[in-house]
């Protein structure tokens, strides 16, 4: 439609590639500045952005930019005399075209042109500045993007502190490139994808591959699930003619797994949402679970189960890889909320497991408070539970158990094929009565 006369044209219909620009700009903003993930951010960007083209580069571009941070901003910083604040439209600016040069290679002239009117009105001789200092900076060799992106500071701190610096610098190595595809089988049945196996039921894509373009995705035998995250079901094996609760289970990788392995399941989560995609997934791989929407705080199951896994809310921290955005959002402060809920919830479902059940307790996060910590306390003020270590044979090569028998995944494991999310994960069992 031609704009009417007086009305103005949008600076966005004036240049191409500036909608996914403005887009990446706005999800930025809203992760950065309002503390959203990029996910919620996405839903709201989504309305705005027409063309699935625009989406993909506007979420590659805010991605790539969580990533990269602190080295964009270094370079920034060392061509300003006075340091832009942190949160300046100039500074998110010069950083979506910069990640666009160093990481996504647009030519230099699309990403300045696309960059100087996101700050319309504002500095944009400064940025128009600063962006070719930084290039000539590249062209003589005095500045260079490092291999691998630097963690933030406050989560490196963390990290190596934690699991020692090989770890967190393993993390950075993780975070440069999205995750491969890992999918989860129905069966043990022969599969034609073209991928490795790395434990039963198991096959690693990689990653740029679309799941729904796969052959035989609609036939439902398969669903992405990375391998750390299959991790929790596999230790409850077989569950023909028992009944297992699988609570927070929304979007349903685990349910899945344990409906296939004939589990009666039960699956609980408060987000209808998330379960709409539960039932969507369970519909597509013809596996059955009974569904209810419920906050686990005010529901009760009507008898306890012979087994429950118990995927609890938590920090995230542990799929950085796939969501970039998590280790700009989660400090102290958020860890030691999201342990106390996990302490609640563990305390009020402890009872539905029948003596002699197995409670699988995880969290993919890589904060001890979320898990080993978490457990230490569980145990202690539990005394019907006790540990059941978990051993090898349990698990993938890749990954060995910890001394004290919990799973803890790191990104130093897999380092060679990708990684894998970071994951704690508990066997417990209850004690029989007798
Ligand atoms: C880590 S995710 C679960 C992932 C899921 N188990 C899977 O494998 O796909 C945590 C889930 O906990 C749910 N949740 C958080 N607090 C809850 C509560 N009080 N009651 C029930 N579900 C809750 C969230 O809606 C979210 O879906």
């Amino acid at each position: 439609m031609r704009p009417r006369r007086n009305e103005p044209i949008s600076n966005d219909k004036k240049t191409p590639g500036l909608p996914a620009r403005t887009a990446a700009l706005r999800l930025l903003d809203a992760v950065c500045r309002r503390g959203e993930t990029l996910d919620q951010a996405m839903a709201g960007a989504i309305a705005k952005l027409h063309n699935p083209s625009d989406r993909s580069l506007a979420h590659n571009i805010a991605a790539n930019v969580l990533r990269w941070m602190t080295a964009l901003d270094a370079m920034i910083d060392s061509a300003t005399r006075k340091r832009l604040p942190d949160d300046a439209k100039a500074r998110m600016a010069l950083r979506i075209a910069l990640v666009q040069v160093l990481v996504l290679e647009t030519p230099q002239h699309a990403a300045i042109a696309t960059a100087l009117p996101l700050v319309h009105g504002g500095p944009r001789r400064l940025v128009h500045g600063v962006f070719s200092t930084v290039m000539r900076g590249l062209e003589t060799g005095k500045l260079a993007l490092p291999e691998y992106p630097q963690l933030p500071g406050e989560t490196w701190d963390r990290w190596v502190d934690r699991w020692g610096e090989e770890t967190a610098l393993a993390a950075g190595q993780a975070w440069s490139q999205p995750p491969p595809l890992d999918l989860s089988f129905r069966d043990d049945k022969q599969n034609s994808l073209d991928g490795e196996t790395l434990a039963d039921r198991h096959v690693r894509m990689t990653s740029g591959q679309s799941v729904t373009t796969l052959p035989d995705f609609d036939g439902g035998r398969f669903w992405v699930q990375d391998l750390a995250a299959s991790l929790p079901a596999r230790l409850l094996g077989d569950g023909t003619g028992k009944t297992i609760l699988d609570l927070c289970a929304a979007p349903g990788g685990k349910t899945m797994q344990l409906a296939a392995a004939g589990w009666t399941v039960q699956a609980i989560d408060s987000s209808a949402k998330r379960l709409d995609r539960l039932r969507e997934n369970l519909a597509r791989t013809q596996l059955d679970a009974e569904i209810i929407t419920a906050d686990l705080m005010q529901w009760a199951p009507s008898e306890p189960a012979d087994a429950l896994l118990l995927d609890a809310p938590c920090s995230a921290t542990g799929i950085f890889r796939r969501h970039p955005d998590v280790l700009h959002c989660i400090g102290a402060h958020q860890i030691a909320d999201r342990a106390e809920v996990q302490k609640m919830l563990l305390n009020r479902v402890a009872p539905w497991v029948k003596p002699g059940g197995q409670l699988v307790y995880a969290v993919c996060s890589l904060e001890p408070e979320e898990g080993e910590d978490q457990m230490d306390e569980f145990l202690d003020s539990h005394p019907d539970y006790r540990l059941i270590p978990i051993t090898q044979d349990q698990l993938p090569p890749a990954i060995a158990p910890t001394a004290e028998g919990y799973i803890r995944t790191l990104p130093t494991m897999l380092a060679d094929k990708g990684h894998c999310d970071g994951f704690f994960i508990a066997n417990l069992r209850r004690k029989d009565r007798t």
